[in-house]
């Protein structure tokens, strides 16, 4: 997937970048940003965790919680180093994108799946999202990669927006449910219970 006008848009994430951010010096100077988009690297490992860490969490994102954790970071580096890229500010890690390559049998087409795409909550909406996608996408395009896919809770709005923005179309619906055994044959053992007591009282009745 290659969008019409891409580099126009790029051009455009590239002017928000070198724009200066708000007021961040101690004597009302202005920072000038200059993340730098990058391959991951093992230093990053634990620095890509912790911000997955922030910014999936359990009540905004519980899917995404659920199933982020070291392992994920490290597989997906060891399997996939080339389709691991961070955002570095100063020795600080940004933004990150994880994906890797499908390929199916008896099928001559590759997908490109963009697993994780993070940007720390500070440097939102600045382009910083849709550099990484950019790199990501060119790395994909050099792999023979033809379709991009991604997943993302239904609810979560900022994704959806980006990854329109992107060019991605043709939502499909998809449920994710969870199950707790333990909790299950707890709720089964109180209704055994409670229909064990409405019997008894039942016979008493009728007795
Ligand atoms: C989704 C996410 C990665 C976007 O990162 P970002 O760096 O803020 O995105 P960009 O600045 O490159 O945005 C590019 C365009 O996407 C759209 N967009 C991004 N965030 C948006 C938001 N919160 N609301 C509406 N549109 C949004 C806009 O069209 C934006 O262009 P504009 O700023 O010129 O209007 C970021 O919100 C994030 O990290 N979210 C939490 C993690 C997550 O849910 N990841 C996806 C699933 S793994």
């Amino acid at each position: 997937m290659s969008n019409n006008g891409a580099a126009g848009q790029r051009d455009n994430y590239e002017k928000h970048l070198s724009a200066p951010l708000p007021d961040q010096g101690e004597n009302g100077g202005r920072k000038k940003m200059e993340i730098e988009i990058r391959e991951m690297g093992v230093d990053d490992i634990p620095l890509v965790f912790h911000l997955g860490e922030q910014v999936f969490t359990a009540d905004k994102t519980p899917t995404l919680y659920r199933t982020w954790d070291e392992f994920e970071v490290i597989s997906m580096f060891n399997e996939d180093t080339e389709y691991c890229l961070v955002a570095a500010l100063e020795g600080q890690i940004v933004g990150f994108a994880l994906g890797n390559v499908v390929t199916k049998k008896k099928s001559a087409w590759k997908y490109g799946y963009l697993v994780w795409l993070v940007v720390s909550p500070e440097y939102q909406r600045m382009g910083v999202a849709s550099r990484l996608f950019n790199k990501f996408e060119d790395k994909m395009i050099e792999a023979g990669v033809r379709i991009f896919m991604i997943d993302t809770e239904a609810d979560n709005l900022p994704a959806l927006h980006f990854f329109r923005a992107k060019g991605f179309v043709n939502p499909q619906q998809h449920i994710y449910m969870t199950y707790n055994p333990a909790a299950t044959e707890q709720q089964r053992e109180k209704k055994r219970s409670l229909r064990g007591k409405r019997n008894g009282t039942e016979h008493r009745r009728s007795g």
